[in-house]
C-alpha cells in the first residue's frame, strides 16, 4: 500500500520523507488554511520535496471554473493530482480534465455510487472519507470494501485513497482490504512507529549489551 502525508505543513512533510516511506501528499483547502501562506508557493514546495503525486483542491463548484483552476494548479508542477469535489459540476470538469491528460483526485466521496461515477470519468483517484463516516455513526471501512470490489469488477483504474484517517486501526484496516493508497495525519504517521515491547527490547539489548562491556 503506499503512503500519503495528509498535511500542507512542508516541514512535516520533509520529516515524514526522510523516513522513506512516503509516496505522495494530499491537501485540502482547510490544511492549505493552516499553514497561513500562499497556496502557489506550499504547493511548489511540497511537490519539489515530494517527487509523488500531490494533491491540490480547486475552489470552484462549477465546471468551467473548475476546470480553468485545475489547468493553472496543474501547471505548477508535474507531479499534481487536482482536488475535484465529488458534485455534479465536478465530475462533468473531471470527465473534462481525465481527456486532457491531467491527473484528478475525486473528494469528499461518502458512497459507492459516487466512487462508481468518479471512475466512469476517469478519475485518477478517488478518495473515500473514512473518519468523518465513522464520526456519524457509520462504518467507513465498509465503503473502502465496496469501491475495491466495485473497481475491481469492471478492472477500473482510479486508485483508492483512504482519506479522512484518524488513528493507526485506519491504516491496518485499508492495508487489510488492499486499499491503493492511505492518506494519513503526520500525527498518526508517527504514531505506527510505536510499540512498548519495541522499546522496552531497545533498552535491554543496549543494557545487557553495555554491561558484558562491548564494543562496535
Ligand atoms: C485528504 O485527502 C482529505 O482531505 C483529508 O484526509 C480529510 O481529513 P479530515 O476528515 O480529517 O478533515
Amino acid at each position: 500500500m503506499k503512503i500519503f502525508a495528509d498535511t500542507a505543513n512542508v516541514e512535516d512533510i520533509r520529516t515524514a520523507c526522510s523516513w522513506g516511506i512516503i509516496d505522495g501528499v494530499t491537501t485540502n483547502p482547510s490544511l492549505v488554511a493552516r499553514e497561513n501562506r500562499p497556496f502557489e508557493e506550499v504547493v511548489k514546495e511540497i511537490c519539489e520535496i515530494c517527487p509523488g503525486p500531490v494533491s491540490a483542491e480547486v475552489v470552484s463548484l462549477e465546471a468551467e471554473g473548475m476546470i480553468q483552476e485545475a489547468r493553472k494548479v496543474s501547471s505548477w508542477a508535474p507531479n499534481i493530482a487536482v482536488k475535484i469535489p465529488m458534485i455534479k459540476e465536478g465530475i462533468k470538469a473531471i470527465s473534462v480534465l481525465s481527456q486532457e491528460g491531467i491527473k484528478t483526485n475525486c473528494t469528499l466521496c461518502f458512497s459507492p455510487n459516487q466512487a462508481l461515477l468518479a471512475a466512469k470519468v476517469g478519475a485518477t483517484f478517488i478518495s473515500p472519507f473514512i473518519g468523518r463516516l465513522d464520526d456519524i455513526g457509520h462504518r467507513g471501512m465498509d465503503l473502502v470494501e465496496q469501491i475495491a470490489q466495485i473497481y475491481d469488477n469492471y478492472d477500473f483504474e482510479t486508485e483508492i485513497i483512504v482519506s479522512s484517517v484518524r488513528h493507526p486501526q485506519h491504516v491496518v484496516e485499508a492495508a487489510l482490504i488492499g486499499a491503493d493508497i492511505c492518506t494519513i495525519p503526520f500525527a498518526v504517521l508517527e504514531k505506527m512507529f510505536n510499540h512498548p515491547l519495541t522499546d522496552v527490547g531497545v533498552e535491554r539489548f543496549l543494557a545487557d549489551w553495555n554491561k558484558a562491556g562491548l564494543s562496535l
